[in-house]
């Protein structure tokens, strides 16, 4: 089977339809400029039909970009998927990605039709794609909630209409990871055509599981995963690129699974969305956040001082950050202390660090943590202050 995963991120549609992340058209052309130097290999530019900024947006986008695929998202209708063809075909590669709900649930109560009509027009979409571009991808909207024998169908009759990439979302969030990876092997395996198609996931993170989702679904044969930068998105969000990537990387040795991101360029990137849509990181968001190289207490503070590995399963630098960070707080051994304010340029004498760390631990009782200021504020006064 084929090791590559192909990347395919939605931050510009999925991610824009996140309350509050609404970008202008400047805004969007430097950050699908970021995308490609990021090594995406598809990047959903947006949904053409929905209005005409978005119209102009995704063909701008379009016609600025190198390489890298360009998607437009379409409904299964014909007006929609020729609107979107208008947007994107100025690229040099572009794709058209439609999308139709194949579960009781949305068959019933949001389309309103049965099944075999579904069947239908799943299959009239792709065909219609098909007169644009040989590139087209099909989505089974709410597949995770969906009939196993029914998706087979669906599947096997879209590939042979000519969709080359078969997306198998979890729209709502729903799945368990086993169960998720379950049900995708079991179309897999069930659909006689199905080695003529890639298979993805697009995963949201309504209970959190939107990358374990994503991760397990690599593991029964899916090669593309559609994320965005942040995991921002519909409701609680997508599954985040970063995260995705990261555990691949790191994770080599259970996944054995390669891509095309530059992963030096994963902090990077995700600085720009954060900077442009006005939303801060979380301190404690995985790979990206403030946090996710600190270190505050003193034994794991000793354990890096000793051997990074101890505490760090990454560096800072392969995702795009510089030094890891010994944070002073009242948690701070001895060793962390003396380094921290050698870094700072003061080598200090037993004598001198065993005054300098007593006064550390009561200011760091006062406040939170303590930035260089204090902590040069505080050698000045115990030791350089006779
Ligand atoms: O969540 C979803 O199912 C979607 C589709 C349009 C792929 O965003
Ligand atoms: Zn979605």
């Amino acid at each position: 089977m084929n090791n590559r995963v192909y990347f395919f991120d939605t931050t510009l549609r999925d991610g824009e339809q996140s309350p509050g992340a609404t970008m202008n058209l400047q805004e969007k052309l430097r950050l699908a400029h970021q995308l490609e130097v990021l090594g995406v290999d598809i990047m959903e530019a947006g949904f053409p039909a929905s209005s005409p900024g978005d119209f102009e947006s995704v063909q701008r986008i379009a016609a600025q970009a190198g390489d890298i695929q360009v998607a437009g998202l379409a409904r299964c209708v014909a007006g929609d998927i020729d609107r979107c063809w208008d947007a994107i075909k100025v690229a040099k590669n572009p794709r058209i990605h439609i999308f139709l709900s194949t579960s009781p649930l949305h068959m019933q109560h949001k389309l309103r039709k049965d099944p075999a009509d579904v069947l239908k027009m799943a299959v009239e979409g792709v065909k219609r794609c098909v007169q644009h571009t040989s590139n087209v991808e099909f989505s089974c909207e709410d597949f995770s909630r969906s009939e196993p024998e029914f998706l087979c169908r669906v599947v096997e009759a879209v590939i042979n209409a000519g969709a080359t990439t078969v997306n198998l979302p979890d729209t709502v969030g729903y799945a368990q990871p086993a169960e998720y990876a379950a049900l995708i092997d079991h179309v897999i395996r069930n659909t006689p055509n199905s080695d003529k198609a890639i298979f993805s996931v697009h995963c949201h993170n309504d209970l959190g599981l939107a990358v374990a989702n994503t991760l397990a679904a690599f593991k029964v044969g899916v090669r593309q995963a559609e994320v965005t930068l942040n995991g921002i998105g519909e409701r609680a969000g997508n599954a985040s690129l970063e995260e995705v990537v990261m555990n691949l990387r790191v994770r080599h040795d259970y996944f054995g699974l390669d891509h095309n991101i530059i992963t030096e360029q994963l902090y990077p990137s995700c600085r720009l969305l954060s900077m442009t849509i006005g939303q801060p990181i979380p301190n404690n968001k995985a790979i990206v956040g403030a946090n996710a190289f600190a270190h505050e207490s003193g034994i794991h503070q000793d354990g890096m001082l000793k051997n990074r590995e101890t505490y760090e399963i990454m560096t800072p630098q392969s995702v795009g950050r510089t030094e890891s960070n010994l944070v002073i707080g009242k948690h701070s051994g001895r060793n962390a202390v003396r380094n921290k304010f050698e870094s700072m340029g003061y080598t200090l004498e037993d004598e001198q660090l065993n005054l300098v760390f007593e006064a550390v631990k009561q200011l760091a009782d006062r406040k939170k943590t303590l930035h260089d200021d204090d902590l040069m504020a505080l050698v000045q006064e115990e030791v350089y202050r006779t």
